[in-house]
């Protein structure tokens, strides 16, 4: 599924509406480059959910834990991540193979320790300053998760 937004407001609006179908235990893998608005998607999402507080881009924090939305919201940003036994102290497990809802930015940063069944919404910059590309594919449509495949 491939949806355009125009302002940063408009990706707000499509993270809220994926919170809307999220169900437990549901993980998205975000994708995109610097800048390309994963963290204001995650804030759209947050809202989706009824999670009042300010989102913040985690820049120093991997994990950040929401717990007064419909269902519990971890957002991971794995863009610091140095070994992954940094993931393992984190005990992320725990957050993966919840009740909750995982979201997170810079997935390829944890290879194979990522779940199979996580969602991918890739956000790609489009023809505008402000436009964006979001597309979202389950994971058997997702090349990265492709098994065998190496490049
Ligand atoms: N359509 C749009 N959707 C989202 N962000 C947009 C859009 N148009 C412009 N922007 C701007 O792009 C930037 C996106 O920043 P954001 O922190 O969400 O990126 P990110 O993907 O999380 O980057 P990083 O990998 O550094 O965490 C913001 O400054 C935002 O205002
Ligand atoms: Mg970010």
């Amino acid at each position: 599924m491939r949806m355009i937004s125009h302002s940063p407001d408009e990706t707000l609006a499509i993270g809220a509406s994926f919170a809307e179908k999220a169900v437990p235990g549901q993980i998205l893998a975000l994708k995109g480059d610097l800048g390309a608005g994963k963290t204001v998607f995650a804030k759209g999402f947050a809202k989706g959910l009824g999670i009042d507080d300010v989102v913040n881009s985690p820049t120093f924090t991997i994990l950040q834990v929401y717990e007064s939305g419909r269902l519990p919201f971890y957002h991971f940003d794995m863009y610091r991540l140095g070994e992954p036994e940094e993931l393992e102290q984190l005990g992320y497990e725990e957050y993966f193979f919840s009740d909750g809802v995982c979201l997170v930015e810079w997935p390829e940063m944890i290879g194979e320790l990522l779940p199979e069944d996580a969602l991918t919404v890739e956000i790609r910059r489009g023809e505008d300053p402000d436009e964006r590309v979001i597309e979202a594919r389950m994971p058997e449509e997702d090349p990265d998760a492709e098994p065998g495949e190496e490049d």
